[in-house]
């Protein structure tokens, strides 16, 4: 569950941070890629070079390194997708619940969006656990949203018994674990995408292509399986990695291998995704030797290939949201209409390719969403990723 999962931990100063070294060595044991940010009383009771070590990654406490660089806490904010701060101390999670923002730890708290996605775990003596203003502190970051986990009874470091210890670093996880499950916005869904281009082999050395990146197709795996789809990815030949390994890539060269091992798959299938840029026409038979340059012309007799997106429509059940691409330069909506209709797909995702930065090998892409019901929904230029959370939002809310 935790496997390719970028997390944050945050330590403050308390002596349960020591505990830490176990929690982050367990993170990375699960799967899951671990950057600490700590205060720097955190550090009087655990290590940078544990921490370092364990999350193979240096530690941050500072707005800048010792190189002067920045710590971008936005970044690294964007970056998890979960924020464990553990242990949290009274100070803590009095400057989380008003706001304040003296060090790394808080800045990256501050700039989290998901708040149900941040767990924050209680550590410190049972007076001031049992302290009204900690109360109300901690009562006032659970009604903004926050995942408390409620500090446990036992020895405390003062020799005290009573509650204050630190939650077991077994206990967060599983903790972490339950949240995600219940969570996770595509649990049980099965998406299958295609994504890239695909070359139609004139001889071996020569084919024909397109300008393709394959990126978007790559975002929308990613997206999904962030959000706990299980994703197949068929994929064409492209220069785009894969950074989450829970994704099944296929990867197919010709529209013939791409249609082949996309049809296998469409009967488990949720969730099915037309992205690549299939050519549309390839050589109807493919030279055995690399062709000599023996004639003045060369003729070139294309055939086409199989739609992809078609074939599915045509078999698709009830239960499967068939979605596909349109790629236009004039008439744009009606021709993606058009598509939706003849192709028989829910959704179409219309990009123009009018403006820079939409479309093909660019980083960021201009949609609209084109349902049945000829609703269309319009977005601004976004990066990729940003599309395609917007397009899994669109699913959720439509
Ligand atoms: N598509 C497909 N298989 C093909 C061609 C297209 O699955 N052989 C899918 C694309 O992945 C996309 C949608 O069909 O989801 C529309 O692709 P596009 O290239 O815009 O349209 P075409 O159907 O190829 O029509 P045209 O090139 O004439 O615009």
């Amino acid at each position: 569950m935790l496997k390719g999962k970028n997390i944050l931990l945050g330590i403050s100063g308390g002596i349960a941070a020591y505990k830490c070294a176990n929690l982050i060595r367990l993170l990375v044991k699960e799967g899951a890629n671990v950057k600490v940010v700590a205060t720097k009383a955190a550090l009087e009771f655990i290590t940078p070079q544990t921490i370092s070590v364990l999350s193979k990654n240096e530690v941050l406490t500072d707005f800048f390194d010792n190189n002067h660089n920045w710590n971008n806490h936005v970044k690294l904010s964007e970056w998890a997708n979960y924020f464990i701060i553990a242990p949290a101390t009274a100070n803590t999670i009095a400057k989380m619940a008003h706001g304040l923002c003296d060090n790394l730890l808080l800045a990256a708290y501050l700039s989290y969006k998901e708040k149900q996605n941040v767990l924050i775990c209680p550590a410190m003596d049972l007076e001031m656990y049992n302290h009204q203003t900690v109360v109300n502190n901690i009562a006032i970051l659970k009604e903004k949203g926050y995942q408390l986990l409620d500090a446990e009874y036992g020895e405390l470091a003062s020799g005290l018994i009573g509650q204050g210890r630190m939650k077991e670093p077994e206990q967060i996880i599983a903790s972490l674990i339950k949240h995600i499950q219940t969570h996770l916005k595509f649990i049980n869904q099965h998406v299958i995408i295609t994504a890239g281009p695909t070359y139609e082999a004139i001889d071996p050395v020569r084919y024909i292509g397109n300008r393709s990146s394959g990126k978007m197709g790559i975002a929308l795996a990613e997206a999904f399986a962030a959000e706990g789809a299980k994703v197949t990815l068929v994929l064409g030949p492209t220069h785009e990695s894969v950074k989450n390994n829970t994704i099944t890539v296929i990867n197919v060269e010709s529209s013939e291998q791409m249609y082949n091992a996309f049809m296998q798959l469409i009967k488990n299938a949720t969730i099915i995704i037309c992205a690549a840029a299939v050519a549309d026409y390839k050589p109807e038979t493919t030279a055995n030797q690399k062709i000599k340059k023996t004639k003045n012309n060369l003729e070139l007799n294309l055939i086409k290939t199989h739609d992809i997106l078609l074939e599915c429509g045509k078999i698709k059940s009830k239960n499967q949201l068939l979605i596909g691409f349109a790629l236009e330069t004039e008439n744009c909506i009606e021709n993606a209409k058009e598509k939706l209709t003849r192709k028989n797909a829910d959704l179409i995702i219309l990009n123009t390719s009018s403006s820079k930065g939409e479309g093909f090998n660019y980083d960021t892409n201009k949609i609209s969403i084109i349902d049945k019901h000829n609703k269309i929904t319009n977005f601004e230029l976004k990066s990729k990723t940003e599309v395609a959370n917007d397009i899994l939002n669109y699913i959720l809310t439509n």
